[in-house]
């Protein structure tokens, strides 16, 4: 068996923390016990990208129980937990071929290591597995039947794929089912993205100007959390539905150049690029906090930054990079009557740890994970009884897919209703929750037209 994992001898604390997960993850635990029986997935060889955590090991488990052959690599070169890894090689035996921290090459080579195992179904978040089987062996493409995506950039991308008629198998967007993009990205990305930044930081929320960019499903989650911890939360957005929709919530909304003046954290969370840039590095507050929890480390214009800090970058925290910047544009400056605050007479923030007042025209911009995923890079990623039920549609969409792919077409799907519905009534019968039927009656009114005032 083949693999490639950081360190052997922290698999006993990786089976720990893969059973702890294990007991918060009931309706993925249900999936595994049929799958021990039925084996539906006998024969099949996956070939898995996801971020390699506790809750993603508790599915490989399942894949595997279901007589898959499985083979993983991390979908972001930061969030790879070492121990788990360890221990799905060598109490589960899953071949894993992920190292947190590895570079860009090695990122590839391991994606590459898990295509030699020739595929016959791609479980990918974020789309890297997928492009590279499409780009560097397309022969190989026609080995799988069909693949699944777990995340909303992915999904855009295979999209992109589709439209370009690129895409050679059916793929299934696993992000799309309610109870995925409606829970995880929510709730999942909402507490997780603020426990990154926590641990990373250990700053105060309460009272603190924090500006979410991108109200989706995710950015609903990190703006209605952050409110709760006690933020002044700004929302920034481009689409007019979601913004009104930030506005009716009890939201400010504003452009990014208006809250940049005045945001003390930054998260971004739109699955675009360049997101903050150098026109608003520029604008922002001595000590001002960055993170992203989009997919890509796209979304802070990292580049721009190191540039603009010329050499004076340094870690000042684990996790945390200090870039220095010239302060010379951003003291008030704006004709939109916002008056900026030198918060080094303030304390809280991580600006005051080595003493106080900016010296020599400089202001000190913290950026938090390299920029990537801050939830996995700075914290452990979406606590499992969310990742229940995504992980749950991963498992039942590879089991759907085995019967019915011959029958799709080389484009992206939909998660089928009768799945999503089995994961949230499996999910409310875990959690004790009883809910309503319709009476017979109910069913004729509902289905009929003839019945009005
Ligand atoms: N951190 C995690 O664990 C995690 C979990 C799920 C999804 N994601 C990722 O988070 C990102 C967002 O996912 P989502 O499900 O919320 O997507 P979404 O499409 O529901 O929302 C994204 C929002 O960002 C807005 N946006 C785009 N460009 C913008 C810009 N320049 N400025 C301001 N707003 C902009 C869009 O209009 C949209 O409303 C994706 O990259 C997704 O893959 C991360």
């Amino acid at each position: 068996m083949e693999y490639d994992i950081k360190d052997p001898g922290l698999v006993e604390l990786g089976k720990q923390r893969i059973e702890w997960a294990d007991a918060n993850m009931p309706v993925l635990a249900s999936i595994r016990e049929r799958f021990v029986e039925q084996h539906p997935l006998d024969g099949m060889v996956i070939a898995a990208c996801l971020h390699i955590t506790t809750e993603t090991a508790n599915l490989l488990r399942t894949l595997s129980a279901g007589g898959a052959r499985v083979v993983a690599c991390a979908s972001n070169p930061l969030s790879t937990q070492d121990d788990v890894a360890a221990s799905l090689v060598h109490d589960y035996g899953i071949e894993v071929f992920a190292v947190r921290g590895e570079g860009e090459e090695k990122y590839y080579a391991h994606i590459d290591a898990c295509l030699d195992a020739h595929p016959t179904m791609t479980m990918d978040d974020g789309c890297d597995l997928v492009t590279r089987l499409h780009r560097e062996r397309p022969d190989q493409a026609e080995n799988v039947i069909a693949g699944t995506e777990e995340t909303t950039t992915g999904v855009i991308r295979l999209r992109a794929m589709e439209a370009a008629g690129a895409l050679r198998y059916p793929i299934i967007a696993v992000n799309d089912a309610y109870t995925k993009h409606l829970f995880d990205n929510r709730y999942g990305t909402g507490q997780s993205t603020l426990d990154g930044i926590i641990r990373a930081t250990n700053v105060l929320l309460a009272g603190k100007k924090i500006v979410v960019a991108g109200y989706g499903n995710c950015g609903r989650g990190v703006a209605s959390r952050s409110r709760g911890m006690g933020a002044q939360v700004i929302v920034c957005e481009v689409d007019p539905l979601r913004s009104l929709e930030a506005v009716m919530d009890g939201f400010r909304v504003e452009p990014m150049e208006v809250a940049a003046r005045e945001g003390d954290i930054f998260i971004t969370v739109t699955g675009d690029r360049d997101v903050l840039r150098s026109e608003h590095f520029a604008l922002m507050q001595d000590g001002a906090i960055l993170a992203n929890s989009g997919h890509f480390d796209i979304e802070i214009d990292l580049k721009a930054l190191t540039k603009m800090a010329d050499g004076n970058k340094r870690q000042v925290r684990p996790g945390v990079d200090e870039f220095q910047i010239d302060d010379s544009q951003s003291s008030g400056s704006v004709g939109s009557g916002v008056v900026t605050v030198d918060r080094s007479t303030q304390g809280g923030n991580i600006a005051m740890e080595d003493g106080g007042a900016r010296k020599g025209g400089k202001k000190r911009i913290y950026v938090i994970a390299e920029g990537r995923l801050v939830n996995l890079g700075a914290a452990e990623g979406h606590p499992a009884a969310v990742m229940d039920m995504s992980f749950a549609n991963q498992a039942l969409c590879s089991e759907w897919a085995v019967q019915s792919a011959s029958g799709l077409a080389r484009s992206v799907h939909r998660v089928p209703e009768h799945i999503d519905e089995q994961v949230a009534k499996l999910k409310l019968e875990s959690l004790g929750v009883q809910i309503d039927t319709l009476t017979d009656e109910q069913i004729e009114y509902l289905r009929s037209w003839e019945i009005g005032t």
